[in-house]
């Protein structure tokens, strides 16, 4: 605890611990506010409330500084790997050499799916959009494995769960891929790494291989990375709160990928290329779209800017953005939009209202240009998300879990109708 913060309203006076946090970041915990004075706090949207002490990420949207578990972002993505920054995230320290090989083992010799989630997938019509395939074959896998309906079963056993989710999910991926775009599925195979199997899930048949490019596979790599968590996110949030019913791992993560589909989140992504597409198309002229992402009354946004935590830069864009350049030139690939969205950048980043307002580049504004040049389809590239936020999601469930905290749920200020007497029909 770090001192006392007052409240004084209508005469009366309470007093409130405050904590510190290891980055000597203060809050006032208003946990016994009601009980002291009737009080609640309200905050839509909780963008000044925290929910919860965690030792896993650490982000300062000034500074434009984001860590995993200390680690800067900026290392793990040069130096690290996926499955090695997924270890981390879950366990909370770097794996030694035979840990990570021993977890990496684990996870490539569970990807295979069990035959009858075929009679789930082949259930969802080629319209079907992935998101909601993923989410759908997550929610399945409760069904498979029952054992996992119960989030207080042994160590051994969630952390089986855990493997099971982490190694299956890019074989949903691809599949939901598949079933879009009505090809057959290939399987997983045992000698590739984590992130050339999903190309050759994604882009193999089962007459011939897909050739993997080592520079694609890197690049998807430190994409997933960046992406592997982000505190207390809508999406993450909305993983614990599920998860603090005690709804199963399988459930909680369930209800997370359908938080991330929104264009709001993790679908800017998507809503980026589309918005860069529609720029192009419309001849390219930034400045007439500026106009409208500035103006109250026209709906659009400029996708992929703005955070509600980085006012200054989003550390990741900025990584992925120097990543777009190499990626695109390795495989010789010239995208006309990636000078668009440079072009919107420049233009924003001196433009008053996107200054006074701190909008920056985000981590979907440039991450699409990578995904469409490793040849994944738009729709796909929020399930790209999902794979990467995945071990992200499992670190925050399982703190939460072991952090026993309670049931989440939130108090309202009531604002409807106050009491009055039943009407008959008649006489309405
Ligand atoms: C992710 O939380 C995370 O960590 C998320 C994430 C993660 O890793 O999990 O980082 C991933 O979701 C990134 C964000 C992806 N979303 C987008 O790119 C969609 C476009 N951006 C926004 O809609 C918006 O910026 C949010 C949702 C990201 C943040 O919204 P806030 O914090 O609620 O801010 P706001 O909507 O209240 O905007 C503040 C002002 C408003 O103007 P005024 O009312 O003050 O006049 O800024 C304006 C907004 O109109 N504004 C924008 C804008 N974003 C905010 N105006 C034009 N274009 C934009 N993109």
């Amino acid at each position: 605890m770090s001192g006392k913060a007052e409240i004084k309203l209508d005469g009366n006076s309470y007093e409130l611990p405050v904590v510190e946090g290891t980055e000597n970041e203060k809050a006032v915990d208003i946990g016994q506010l009601r009980a002291q004075s009737g009080l609640i706090t309200i905050d839509p949207g909780y963008k000044n409330t925290g929910a919860t002490k965690s030792a896993i990420t650490f982000l300062d949207g000034e500074k434009g500084i984001l860590r995993y578990r200390g680690y800067p972002i900026e290392e793990l993505a040069d130096k690290s790997s996926f499955l090695e920054v997924s270890y981390l995230l879950i366990f909370g320290e770097l794996p030694t050499a035979a840990e990570l090989e021993s977890f990496q083992h684990e996870i490539t010799n569970h990807t295979l799916i069990h035959e009858d989630f075929h009679k789930i997938l082949d259930g969802f019509p080629s319209s079907a959009h992935p998101m909601g395939v993923l989410s759908s074959m997550v929610t399945a896998m409760t069904a498979f494995y029952p054992l996992s309906l119960d989030p207080n079963r042994s160590w051994d056993e969630v952390k089986m769960s855990i493997i099971r989710i982490i190694a299956k999910l890019p074989t949903f991926a691809a599949w939901a891929y598949k079933n879009k775009i009505g090809q057959p599925v290939v399987y997983p195979k045992n000698n590739l790494d984590y992130c050339s199997n999903f190309l050759h899930l994604m882009f193999g048949l089962p007459s011939t291989d897909h050739v993997i490019d080592p520079v694609v596979a890197n690049a998807l790599d430190k994409l997933l990375i960046l992406h592997a968590d982000h505190e207390q996110n809508c999406s993450t949030s909305t993983v614990r709160i599920v998860g603090s019913s005690q709804a199963s791992l399988y459930a909680s993560l369930s209800a997370g990928i359908n938080a991330l589909w929104g264009p709001l989140h993790g679908g800017a992504n998507s809503a980026v290329i589309e918005m860069l597409e529609a720029i192009k198309e419309d001849g390219g002229d930034i400045n007439k779209w500026m106009n409208k992402a500035k103006d109250k009354d026209d709906p659009f946004r400029l996708m992929g800017f703005g955070h509600r935590v980085y006012k200054n830069f989003d550390p990741r864009a900025r990584i992925i953005k120097k990543a777009a350049d190499e990626v695109l030139e390795s495989l010789g690939v010239v995208d006309p939009v990636l000078d668009i969205a440079k072009g919107l950048e420049e233009v924003a980043l001196n433009d008053p209202y996107f200054v006074e307002r701190k909008l920056y580049p985000n981590v979907d504004f440039y991450s699409g240009i990578i995904y469409r040049a490793l040849g994944i389809p738009t729709d796909m590239f929020t399930v790209m998300f999902a794979i990467g936020r995945l071990p992200g999601w499992i670190a925050q469930w399982k703190e939460m879990r072991e952090n026993k905290e309670p049931i989440g749920r939130p108090r309202q200020v009531y604002t409807g109708a106050n009491q009055r007497p039943y009407v008959d029909i008649n006489k309405r």
